[in-house]
């Protein structure tokens, strides 16, 4: 078998981990060939595919980003380089004239409702799940969120100091476009005073009823909040007057740090797992599914199962309760 991998979407930390495993378990284990796609579903658009050996992916363990490349506008079905049209059957024609029996797909959301209706036009795929914003149906921890969680982390512990220092309210930027698992988890792994979720929404007014409370209360505040619950620039003028002229307000969109540098140990573990899995799972044909962490091994869900909507923190949550708990959560009512 001839085996095509790409890795969709936004990039992450620990995908060359991942493709680590997956080559050398792939070509060295069960004795196949793998092909790289480069730049996500733009290198079968574009025909950029290319042998992708051992050689290629060894002492990569440790290194962020992807050395596939990613892309995460490369929609086939409507692909921005031919105006938005529908162009499948160009990735269907590649991957023939490349000879690729299947497809690995690393990717989020997004990348796998493209892999899932490849799957149905007739190309076998494999997923395999990452996204820092761990929002994939049926998949507890995605590629990359630990290695993001730890950098929103380290950041709100850097701020706290600085806040603290200089009596301040700072509000940190955290991405997660529809979920909020990363603020919840990096605010907490942070010791954030208060994290704002989409899930829960929140009245501005309460927010700043919070934050001059914790002002009262230890003369600094550190407020952790998810990218699709609210902006921290557009937050930060109707903030800082209420506020008043006395107090500092000042505001951190985190970006793309968190989706840059060395993985942690536990991405490095987890995209190693995946790929060796992925490699096994490819050997007994388990296409048309997504290979997802369920926290005490790997299991298999249709891909068709996990794509269309995200996997969102539900009331109730143990992690939720825990920052209740500790009476860091805030909720729109
Ligand atoms: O999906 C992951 C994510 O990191 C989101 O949280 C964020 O909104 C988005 O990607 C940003 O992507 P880019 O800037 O690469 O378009």
């Amino acid at each position: 078998m001839h085996i095509g991998v790409l890795t969709g979407g936004g990039d992450c930390s620990g995908l060359n981990a991942l493709l680590r495993g997956l080559v050398l378990s792939l070509v060295e284990r069960h004795g196949l060939r793998v092909s790289g796609v480069r730049q996500g579903f733009l290198g079968l658009l574009e025909d950029r595919v290319e042998p992708l050996s051992p050689e290629r992916v060894r002492g990569q363990l440790l290194e962020g980003g992807s050395l596939l490349g990613c892309h995460n506008k490369a929609n086939p079905f409507a692909y921005f380089g031919a105006g938005g049209a529908d162009c499948s059957e160009r990735v269907l024609a590649c991957a023939e004239r490349h000879g690729l029996d299947a497809l690995v797909v690393v990717g989020g959301d997004g990348t796998m409702g493209i892999a899932e209706r490849i799957h149905r036009l007739g190309l076998p795929v494999l997923g395999l799940p990452k996204t820092i914003d761990n929002d994939l149906m049926h998949n507890e921890r995605s590629l990359g969120f630990d290695s993001a969680v730890e950098v929103v982390s380290q950041a709100l512990r850097r701020l706290k100091t600085t806040a603290a220092s200089h009596g301040r309210v700072l509000l940190l930027e955290a991405m997660g476009r529809t979920a909020g698992w990363l603020a919840l988890e990096g605010g907490l792994a942070g010791g954030a005073d208060l994290i704002v979720l989409p899930e829960l929404g929140f009245e501005e007014a309460e927010l700043l009823q919070r934050c001059q409370a914790l002002l009262a209360r230890q003369g600094h505040a550190v407020v952790c909040v998810a990218e699709g619950a609210a902006s921290v620039e557009a937050l930060r003028p109707r903030l800082q007057a209420g506020l008043g002229e006395g107090v500092e307000l000042r505001t951190l969109v985190l970006g793309h740090l968190q989706r840059g540098g060395e993985p942690t140990p536990f991405d490095r573990v987890l995209g190693s797992r995946l790929g060796v899995m992925g490699a096994e799972a490819v050997v007994a044909r388990r296409f048309g599914q997504l290979l997802s962490w369920q926290g005490q091994g790997c299991e298999f869900r249709p891909l068709a199962d996990v794509v269309g909507q995200p996997r969102l923190v539900p009331p109730g949550h143990e992690l939720l309760r825990t920052a209740q708990g500790l009476g860091a959560i805030l909720a729109r009512g």
